[in-house]
C-alpha cells in the first residue's frame, strides 16, 4: 500500500487532468471574460452532480496540415458523454471554444456521432451545447464531412429521441443545420449568434451594414425568423430552460412523459373564467391568463414566446400529465392565423404527436389574417401546414372553443372532423363561416341596398344573423362539438376526458411519409 506510486496510474491521471484543463487556463480566462462559462461548466450545471460518464475523454485530431501535428488536445474540441436530469439519462454535448474555437474535425464529429448513435440505442434525449468557430478551417473537406455525419443523425432521429441545442457562442455557415433540425433552440442573449452568412460577406453581397447580434442574435432569431424557441440571459439561464424543458418530454417516441411534480387539485374550478371574456366580440382578453388558470399550478412553458403572438404554443401538465397547448390569442391581430403563427403551430404540433404528448387546443380565431403580403407569402401553403399537422396527429387532441370559430380557421384549430377527440365550447362560442357583419354583407347586399334605410336593416340583419349563427348549439345539434361547457369547470373537465383518452390509439394509412406542403 505505501509502495511507490504505479507509473501507469499516474500517467493516467496526468492525461486526465490534461484533458479536463481544454485549451488551458489562458483559453478559459477568456471564454470567461467573454461572460460565457466553459463546456464543463456548463455540463456541470446540466447535469445532475456526479452523473457524468464522459466518452472520448483523449481523442485527439489526426490532421497533419498547417502545423496541426504539433498542435494536439485532448477531446479535440468537444466534451461528449451520458448523464442525468432530474434523475433521466441524457446524452449531452458540449463545443469547447478554448480548444481551437470549437472548431469540428473529424475527429470532433466522430466524437458527436458516437454519442448520437448511443442516444438513439439507449432511447433517450440529445443536448447539445453550440459554441463553435464552424468548420476545423484546417481540415477542410474532412470537416465538411463531418457535419453531414451529424446531419443525417439528427434527421435519423427526429421523432425517436428528444434533440434540443442551446446556441451559447457562435454557430455559423453550414453548422447552423444542425441545431435547426433538432426539436428546440435556446440561444443566450448578447454571446450567441447564428447565420448562414456573417456580416462581414453580407456586406459584400448586398452592400447591407450589419451587426453579428442584428444578423442572428438571440433576440434576431427569437422575435424575427422563430429560428430560436427560448432565448435567455445568460448561460445559466439558458441551461435553466433546458432542464424545465426536458421535465416536460419524454425520454423517446416509445414512452410517455414522466408525471408533473404540481399538487394542484384536479377537481379545482376557477369562477373567474365564467367572465373572462368580454362580451364584445371585438375585444380582446389575454388566453395566456385562460392558459394559467386551467393548467396545473399556473406554470406554462411557453415555447416561441416572442415570435408570432397571435398564436400561444408551450408544454403545460394538466392532472400531472403533460399537455402540449396551442391557443389563439385575441390581444395580438385579433388571434388570427397568420404564415408566422401556421409555421410555429405547425411544428408544435408535429412535435407533440412524435413524443405522444395530449394536444389541447384553445381557439379563439377569427380566421386567417387577409392582405396581400400574406397571399404572397404563401398562407395558402404555410396554412396548410398547420390543418396538416393537426389532421395527421394521432395523440389525444382536446378542443376548448372560448369564443370565435370562424371559416377555414375552424377547421384547421382540430376541429371534430380532423379527429378531434374531446371538442366543447364555452356558451358564448361563435362557430360560424364568419362574423355576422361580413355575413350579411354578403348575403343580403341587394336587400341591404334596397331598404329604406340600409343601416338599420343590415343591423336588424347582422342581429338576427347573430341570433341564429353565433352561438355553439348550431355545431352542438350536429355532434360538431361534444359538449358546451361552462367555463369555469374547463379545468376538470379536460382532466377527466385527458383521463378517458390515456389509451387512445389511431393510426394513419401505412405509407412511407407523407408530402406535407412544405
Ligand atoms: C480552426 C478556429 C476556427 C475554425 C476559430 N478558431 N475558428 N480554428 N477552425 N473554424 C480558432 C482561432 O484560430 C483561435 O485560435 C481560437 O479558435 C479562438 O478564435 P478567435 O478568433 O481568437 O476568437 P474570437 O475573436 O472570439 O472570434 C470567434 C470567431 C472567429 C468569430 C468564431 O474565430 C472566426 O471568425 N472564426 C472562423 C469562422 C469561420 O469562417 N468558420 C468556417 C465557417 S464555414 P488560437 O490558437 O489563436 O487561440 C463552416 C462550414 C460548415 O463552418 C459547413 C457545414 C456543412
Amino acid at each position: 500500500m505505501n509502495g511507490p506510486e504505479d507509473p501507469r496510474i499516474e500517467r493516467l491521471r496526468v492525461r486526465r487532468e490534461e484533458a479536463l484543463l481544454g485549451g488551458g487556463p489562458e483559453a478559459i480566462a477568456r471564454q470567461h471574460e467573454r461572460g460565457k462559462l466553459t463546456a464543463r461548466e456548463r455540463i456541470d450545471l446540466l447535469l445532475d452532480p456526479g452523473t457524468f460518464e464522459e466518452l472520448d475523454p483523449f481523442k485527439v485530431h489526426r490532421c497533419r496540415d498547417f502545423g496541426m501535428d504539433a498542435r494536439q488536445v485532448p477531446g479535440d474540441g468537444v466534451v461528449t458523454g451520458l448523464g442525468r436530469v432530474a434523475g433521466r439519462v441524457t446524452a449531452v454535448f458540449a463545443q469547447d471554444f478554448t480548444v481551437f474555437g470549437g472548431s469540428l474535425s473529424g475527429a470532433n464529429a466522430e466524437k458527436v456521432v458516437k454519442l448520437m448513435d448511443l442516444a438513439l440505442k439507449v432511447g433517450c434525449p440529445v443536448v447539445g451545447l453550440n459554441d463553435s468557430g464552424g468548420a476545423r478551417i484546417q481540415e477542410g473537406v474532412v470537416s465538411l464531412g463531418g457535419y453531414a455525419d451529424i446531419f443525417l443523425r439528427n434527421t435519423l432521429a427526429s421523432g425517436v429521441i428528444p434533440q434540443i441545442s442551446a446556441v451559447m457562442g457562435p454557430c455559423a455557415g453550414g453548422a447552423v443545420y444542425s441545431p435547426a433540425i433538432t426539436d428546440f433552440i435556446v440561444m443566450v442573449e448578447g454571446t450567441s449568434y447564428m447565420y448562414v452568412t456573417g456580416p462581414a460577406v453580407t456586406k459584400t453581397v448586398t452592400h447591407e451594414e450589419v451587426t453579428h447580434e442584428e444578423l442572428g442574435g438571440a433576440v434576431t432569431h427569437s422575435e424575427r425568423s422563430g429560428v430560436a424557441h427560448f432565448r435567455a440571459p445568460d448561460d445559466a439561464g439558458a441551461i435553466a430552460t433546458l432542464q424545465r424543458l426536458l421535465a416536460y418530454l419524454p425520454q423517446n417516441n416509445a414512452e410517455t412523459p414522466p408525471p408533473g411534480p404540481g399538487t394542484d387539485d384536479p377537481n379545482r374550478v376557477d369562477d373567474r373564467l365564467n367572465a373572462l371574456v368580454p362580451e364584445d366580440p371585438n375585444k380582446p382578453y389575454d388566453m395566456r391568463e385562460v392558459i394559467r388558470r386551467i393548467v396545473d399550478d399556473g406554470d406554462f412553458l411557453e415555447v416561441h414566446e416572442h415570435y408570432a403572438q397571435n398564436l400561444v404554443v408551450g408544454f403545460a401538465h394538466l392532472g400531472g400529465r403533460t399537455v402540449g397547448i396551442v391557443g389563439n390569442q385575441p390581444q395580438v391581430l385579433a388571434g388570427c392565423l397568420d404564415v408566422a403563427a401556421s409555421l410555429k403551430g405547425a411544428r408544435f404540433v408535429r412535435f407533440c404527436d412524435c413524443f405522444n404528448i395530449p394536444l389541447v387546443t384553445f381557439e379563439d380565431v377569427p380566421g386567417f389574417l387577409p392582405g396581400t403580403d400574406q397571399e404572397w407569402s404563401g398562407i395558402i401553403k404555410h396554412g396548410a401546414k398547420l390543418l396538416y399537422a393537426y389532421c395527421e396527429a394521432t395523440v389525444p387532441k382536446l378542443t376548448v372553443i372560448t369564443r370565435k370559430a370562424y371559416g377555414g380557421a375552424y377547421d384547421v384549430m382540430s376541429s371534430k372532423h380532423i379527429r378531434g377527440d374531446w371538442n366543447v365550447a364555452w356558451p358564448g362560442a361563435e362557430v360560424a363561416v364568419m362574423g355576422a357583419k361580413g355575413a350579411v354583407e354578403v348575403i343580403f347586399r341587394r336587400q341591404i341596398q334596397a331598404a329604406a334605410d340600409p343601416a338599420a336593416e343590415q343591423a336588424r340583419l347582422e342581429a338576427e344573423y347573430r341570433e341564429r349563427f353565433a352561438n355553439p348549439f348550431v355545431a352542438a345539434e350536429r355532434g360538431y362539438l361534444d359538449d358546451v361547457i361552462e367555463p369555469r369547470l374547463t379545468r376538470p373537465r379536460l382532466i377527466a376526458a385527458l383521463a378517458l383518452l390515456e389509451t387512445k390509439r389511431d393510426h394513419n394509412p401505412p405509407k412511407k411519409h407523407g408530402n406535407i406542403p412544405l
